[in-house]
C-alpha cells in the first residue's frame, strides 16, 4: 500500500526529530562547555585562583581543586550526554555507546560529588536555600547516573531509557540555568535578581532550572508508554 505524503512526512519526523533536537541541544551548550572547561583548568593551574573567579577561594586548596574538577567533568558531561543519546549512536555503534556510557557515568558522579563536597566545605553564594537545591540537584544526578548504568547492565532497556532521559535533562540543566538568566536579564534587566543570588528570581531559579524539565520528561515518557501497543505476556 502506497503511503500518503503526510504519512511519509510523519515517519520521517519520528525517525529524525530526536537526532535533530539532540544535535541542536549539544551545539547550543557549546559556549557554556568552553566557559566551564576553561574556568576549571585555569582554577586548577593558577597560582592565585581567587583572581580567576569568585567561586575559588584564596586559601581553599581542597574546595578549589574539587570545584575545578567539577567544572571540567561537568563541561564534558553537558556536551557528551545529548550526543550519547543520539539514536544513530545507539543503533549503529552499540560498543561505543556502552564504553562512552561508563565514561559519562564517571563524569556525572565526579560533577555531582564535586558540587556536593564544595557545598559542604564552602556553601554557595546564595545561602542555605541555594545550597539545599544544589545539593538536591547533585544527589539526583548521582542517583540518576547509578540507575542508568544499573538498568543497562541488567538489560532492562525500558528502565535504562527512562533513567537515561532523566540523566540527559540533569546533564544540560546547568546550561539551562545560565540560559534562564541570560533571557531574564535581556528581557527585564535583572528584575528580582542580585549579585548575592538572593532575589526572588534567584530563589525560584534554583528549583526552576531542573524540576520542571524533569516533570515534562516524566509526562512525555508516560504518554509514550500509554500509546505503545501492549506486548504479549
Ligand atoms: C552538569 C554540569 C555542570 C557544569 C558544566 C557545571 C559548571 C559549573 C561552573 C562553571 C561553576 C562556576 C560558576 C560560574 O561561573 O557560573 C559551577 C559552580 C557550582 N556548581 Fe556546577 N556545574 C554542573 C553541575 C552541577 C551539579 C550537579 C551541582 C550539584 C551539586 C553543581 C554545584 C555547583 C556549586 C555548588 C557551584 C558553586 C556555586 C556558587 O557558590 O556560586 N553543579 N558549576
Amino acid at each position: 500500500m502506497a503511503l500518503t505524503q503526510d504519512a511519509r512526512y510523519l515517519i520521517c519526523m519520528q525517525r529524525y526529530l530526536p537526532t535533530l533536537l539532540l544535535s541542536v541541544l549539544a551545539l547550543n551548550t557549546g559556549w557554556f562547555v568552553v566557559y566551564s572547561g576553561d574556568l576549571g583548568v585555569r582554577g586548577l593551574v593558577s597560582q592565585s585562583p581567587g583572581e580567576v573567579s569568585r567561586v575559588f577561594q584564596k586559601d581553599g586548596t581542597l574546595a578549589n581543586a574539587v570545584i575545578a574538577l567539577h567544572m571540567i567533568a561537568g563541561a564534558v558531561l553537558t556536551f557528551g550526554a545529548p550526543l550519547q543519546a543520539l539514536p544513530i549512536v545507539r543503533r549503529r555503534w552499540p560498543g561505543l555507546h556502552r564504553r562512552f556510557g561508563y565514561v559519562l557515568f564517571v563524569l556525572a558522579v565526579t560533577t555531582g560529588l564535586g558540587g556536593l563536597v564544595y557545598i559542604t566545605l564552602n556553601g554557595t553564594i546564595g545561602g542555605w536555600w541555594m545550597s539545599l537545591w544544589f545539593a538536591i540537584y547533585g544527589t539526583a544526578m548521582i542517583w540518576t547516573a547509578v540507575n542508568t548504568v544499573y538498568y543497562a547492565m541488567a538489560k532492562d532497556l525500558r528502565r535504562h531509557f527512562a533513567w537515561a532521559v532523566r540523566l540527559v535533562v540533569l546533564a544540560v540543566a546547568s546550561w539551562i540555568y545560565r540560559m534562564h538568566y541570560a533571557i531574564w536579564y535581556a528581557a527585564t534587566g535583572g528584575l528580582a535578581s542580585n549579585k548575592e543570588f538572593t532575589g526572588l528570581f534567584d530563589q525560584i531559579q534554583v528549583v526552576a532550572f531542573f524540576v520542571p524539565y524533569l516533570l515534562v520528561a516524566e509526562i512525555a515518557m508516560r504518554w509514550r508508554d500509554e500509546r505503545r501497543p501492549p506486548t504479549a505476556a
